[in-house]
This record gives C-alpha cells, sequence and structure tokens, in this order.
C-alpha cells in the first residue's frame, strides 16, 4: 500500500488521531489497539481494506494486527448494527442465568447470537466477563451497562435504542 493510498483509505481526521496516541507512546506498534478503535469509531467497524492501512501506518504487519483485533473483542472485523448488544457468557453471569438470558435476547431479536438484525437495528455478542459480576446477569448496550437483567425487562430496555 502507497502512501497514497493510505490517506486515501483512512481520513485525514482517523490519520491525525492516531498520530497524537503514537506520540505518547513507545514504539508506533503500541498503538494498535487505540488505532483499531479511532477507525471504528468512524466507520462502525474495521474492514481488511483500514485494517492494511492501519497496519501501514503503525509500521507492522496485516497478520500482526489482525490477532490484535481479532484477540481484542470490542473490534467489530465486520459490520454491525446501530447498537452492539454484549451479553455476558463468563462465570458469575452463567451462574445466574446468561444463558437463559441470551435465549430470551435471540427469540426477542430474531437473531442468533452473533448476528445483526435485518434491519440493522441490533448486533447481538457474547463477551466475557464485563467485570461488573455483582450486577449478573449483566450486558451491555452501546456504552451503557445494564444488570441485573430480568426477562420481563428486555422490551423496556431495548426501546430505549432506537
Ligand atoms: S461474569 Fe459477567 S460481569 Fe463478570
Amino acid at each position: 500500500m502507497s502512501e497514497l493510498d493510505l490517506i486515501q483509505t483512512l481520513s485525514h481526521e482517523e490519520i491525525q488521531a492516531i498520530e497524537i496516541e503514537i506520540a505518547h507512546l513507545p514504539d508506533r506498534a503500541s498503538a494498535a489497539i487505540d488505532a483499531l478503535l479511532i477507525v471504528q469509531e468512524h466507520r462502525g467497524w474495521v474492514s481488511d481494506e483500514s485494517l492494511d492501512a492501519i497496519a501501514r501506518l503503525l509500521e507492522m504487519s496485516p497478520a500482526d494486527l489482525d490477532s490484535i483485533a481479532t484477540f481484542y473483542n470490542l473490534i467489530y472485523r465486520k459490520p454491525v448494527g446501530r447498537h452492539v448488544i454484549m451479553v455476558c457468557d463468563s462465570v458469575s453471569c452463567y451462574v445466574m442465568g446468561c444463558d437463559k438470558l441470551c435465549r430470551q435476547m435471540e427469540d426477542k431479536l430474531g437473531v442468533k447470537m452473533g448476528q445483526t438484525t435485518p434491519d440493522d437495528r441490533f448486533t447481538l455478542l457474547p463477551i466475557v466477563c464485563l467485570g461488573a459480576c455483582d450486577r449478573a446477569p449483566v450486558m451491555q448496550i452501546d456504552e451503557e451497562l445494564i444488570g441485573p437483567v430480568a426477562g420481563d425487562q428486555l422490551d423496556q430496555v431495548l426501546g430505549r435504542f432506537e
């Protein structure tokens, strides 16, 4: 990818925001997660083309950056809906019934875990411990942590996210 391709793939704002992160770090590759999040914030997800451009900017291989993106489950490598629902399936939430909550969410939205509703309103994803085990079962919609969640609250909760 040439410099021109890089500039055509990432916006000036994205490149500038990534360079600001790099300036605080010992090397360019250390900004990997920040850079992925910056591009995701602008585009909703990180395509292969965007990932290649970020890797070039960070002077690392696309394969190395992709493995970081895959490991970090808040980076979306496929398009997502307007709202992302993440249901915790770690131990405390499992004990408190997250399986049932997942099934209820699937029924309510008409999609399976990992899928997006046909109207692009919601993407439903599992996630590891959200660090709010005392509120289990917990889910997060966009930036909002919600829990404990009872099945009869789902309509009211989902209704807040158009
Ligand atoms: S196990 Fe679900 S928030 Fe910790």
